[in-house]
């Protein structure tokens, strides 16, 4: 493993175990082969997948699923790839997928830092990391999906003029990010008004309803030798 890669054996999640009906299970094992993409495998060449114009964007902690499926009605053009591990999310996500024949939208269930090895460099147009998990303490930040060894994965992993978009409603993990990003040479930071294309999660319900404040930012790859 080089610098440039994930940290994956670092987990930036905490595992949820949540019972689903027998229903809905069944139609997770149904329908994730269908519209979803394995963690584990061979680099994927999206061109040939997806069309050789389409833009790929990739959201990592997609939650429910909410921002994925807008994000893909909004932008048919592009190829949006939704990955969380937690089931009852991808499985609600899953459904969606199918009743609403979405198929610029594919899902993976398990680590983003784990599937990342599959994705070539310099293919995804946008990373969408939508209200990640805090880890407050200093001691949990090396759990942090924003932090410097990820983000130099997600340059790496950007085209050229690429975006890694972050809103979140943590100050000090916005604090955290800017001081992260600042020590990646490819990422410049932007902080920016809220996007038309984001729709309010359930995440971001939350923490507007507890009165905070959200932070919206790109951060823009950009050529070393101009950075
Ligand atoms: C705070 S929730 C936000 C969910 C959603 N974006 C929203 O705004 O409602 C963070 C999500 O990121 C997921 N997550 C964290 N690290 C992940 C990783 N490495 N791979 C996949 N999912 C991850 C968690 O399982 C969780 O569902």
């Amino acid at each position: 493993m080089t610098d440039h890669q994930p940290r994956v054996p670092v987990r930036t999640f905490k595992p949820r175990r949540r019972r689903m009906s027998t229903t809905r299970a069944s139609a997770f094992e149904r329908l994730l082969p269908r519209h979803g993409l394995e963690v584990e495998g061979d680099h994927i060449d999206f061109a040939g997948r997806f069309g050789a114009d389409t833009a790929v964007t990739i959201e990592i902690g997609s939650g429910a699923g909410e921002a994925a499926l807008e994000m893909s009605r909004l932008h048919p053009d592009r190829h949006h790839i939704a990955i969380d591990v937690h089931t009852p999310g991808i499985a609600r996500l899953l459904a969606e997928v199918e009743r609403l024949d979405q198929t610029n939208l594919s899902v993976v269930h398990g680590d983003a830092l784990e599937f990342l090895r599959r994705v070539p460099d310099e293919s995804v147009t946008e990373f969408h990391l939508w209200f990640p998990d805090p880890w407050p303490k200093v001691r949990q930040a090396p759990r942090r999906l924003v932090q410097r060894a990820n983000l130099e994965c997600f340059a790496r992993l950007l085209v050229p003029g690429g975006t890694i978009r972050l809103a979140t409603d943590i100050d000090e993990y916005a604090a955290f990010a800017r001081q992260e990003c600042a020590q990646v040479s490819t990422l410049r930071w932007v902080t920016v008004e809220r996007a038309h294309d984001r729709p309010i999660t359930r995440f971001e319900r939350k923490g507007l309803d507890a009165g905070r404040q959200v932070t919206d930012v790109e951060m823009v790859r950009v050529d070393v030798a101009a950075s």
